[in-house]
C-alpha cells in the first residue's frame, strides 16, 4: 500500500501526511516546493492543477487523500485509473448541506461527481470548519488582545485537522468505501467562546468584538472574490449549511472521541507567541 497525499503542506493534508506516518503507511507527499516531511514519507513535486507534472508519482500508489477544487480532475483520474490506484479519499465539505449553486458547494460538489463516475472506490469527507481556521485571527492578535469575530451569534463545531485525518487515514485502508461522511468536532461554541477558549490557552486576556452583518460583509469582500464572499455569507448568516449540530462519526470511524479546541490551542499556542 502507498498513499499519495495532496494539499501534504496544508492544515488538513499534512495531518494526513502525520497520521499515515505514524502508523508505517508508506506515503508520497505531492509538493510545490521543498520542505521538511516526516520520516518515511516520500517528496513527490506536483501542481494539483496540472496533473501531467505528477504522472510518474502515481506509479504503485493505491490510495489518494485529494482536495477539492482543482483543474483537470477527469486527467487526474483517469491517470490514477491507468496507474492502477483503487481510491479516492476527498477532502470535500459540509457546503454540500446547502445549495449546489453557492460558489463553494459547486466547486466541492463537481469534483465529488467527478469522482462518483471515475470507476474508482471513493470515500468524501463533509468537514465542518477547521479549529485551524483560529490562526485567521493571529493578524489581529499581533496588534493588540481584541478579535473582531464574524458571525457572533452562530456556533460551530469546529473540527481538529488530526481527527479529518485520522478517518481519512482509516478510509484510505480501505473502510466507508461508498460513503459520505459528515464530520463534527465535540462540541458547538459561538466565536466569542472560542476567543475565550484561545486566551486561556495562550495565556492572554483576549476580548472579543461582535462584528456587526454589514461589518462581517465587507470584511468578506475585501479578502475574497465576490461569489465566495455571498457563499460564506450565506452559510453563517442565512444558515443555509448547518455547523452547529455535532455528530459522533469522528469516534465511529476512527474509535476515539474528537479532539477538543483546547486540545488544538495547546498544539499551536507557539504560533501565538
Ligand atoms: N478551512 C476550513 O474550515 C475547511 C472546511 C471544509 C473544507 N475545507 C477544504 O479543505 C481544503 C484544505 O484546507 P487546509 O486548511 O488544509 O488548506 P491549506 O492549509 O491552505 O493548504 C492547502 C494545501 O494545498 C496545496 N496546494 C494549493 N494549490 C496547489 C496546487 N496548485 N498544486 C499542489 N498543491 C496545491 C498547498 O500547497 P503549498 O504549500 O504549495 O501552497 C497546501 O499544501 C480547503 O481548500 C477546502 O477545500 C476547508
Amino acid at each position: 500500500m502507498t498513499i499519495l497525499v495532496t494539499g501534504a503542506t496544508g492544515n488538513a493534508g499534512g495531518a494526513v501526511v502525520q497520521s499515515l506516518a505514524a502508523q508505517g503507511i508508506p506515503a508520497r507527499a505531492l509538493i510545490r516546493s521543498a520542505t521538511s516531511l516526516p520520516t518515511g514519507i516520500e517528496p513527490v513535486y506536483g501542481d494539483l492543477n496540472k496533473p501531467d507534472t505528477f504522472v510518474d508519482a502515481l506509479a504503485g500508489v493505491t490510495g489518494i487523500f485529494l482536495l477539492s477544487g482543482y483543474d483537470r480532475l477527469e486527467e487526474l483520474l483517469a491517470n490514477a485509473v491507468d496507474a492502477g490506484v483503487r481510491k479516492v479519499v476527498v477532502l470535500s465539505s459540509s457546503s454540500l448541506d446547502g445549495e449546489l449553486t453557492n460558489a463553494v458547494a459547486a466547486y466541492h460538489h463537481a469534483t465529488e461527481e467527478a469522482v462518483r463516475v471515475s470507476g474508482l472506490d471513493w470515500t468524501f469527507l463533509r468537514p465542518n470548519s477547521f479549529m485551524s481556521n483560529t490562526l485567521r485571527w493571529l493578524d489581529q492578535l499581533r496588534a493588540g488582545d481584541e478579535v473582531r469575530v464574524q458571525f457572533p451569534d452562530v456556533p460551530v463545531s469546529t473540527i481538529h485537522p488530526r481527527d479529518i485525518a485520522d478517518v481519512a487515514a482509516r478510509a484510505l485502508q480501505g473502510s466507508a468505501d461508498g460513503e459520505v461522511l459528515r464530520l463534527t468536532g465535540p462540541v458547538a461554541l459561538t466565536p466569542v467562546e472560542q476567543v475565550a477558549i484561545l486566551g486561556e490557552g495562550i495565556g492572554r486576556a483576549l476580548t472579543a468584538y461582535p462584528m456587526t452583518r454589514a461589518e462581517t460583509h465587507a470584511a468578506l469582500e475585501a479578502s475574497m472574490p465576490a461569489p465566495y464572499a455571498t457563499a460564506i455569507e450565506s452559510f453563517f448568516a442565512d444558515r443555509t449549511i448547518d455547523e452547529t449540530t455535532v455528530n459522533n462519526t469522528v469516534t465511529q470511524v476512527t474509535g476515539h472521541p474528537p479532539r477538543t479546541l483546547q486540545t488544538w490551542v495547546q498544539e499551536n499556542a507557539r504560533l501565538f507567541g
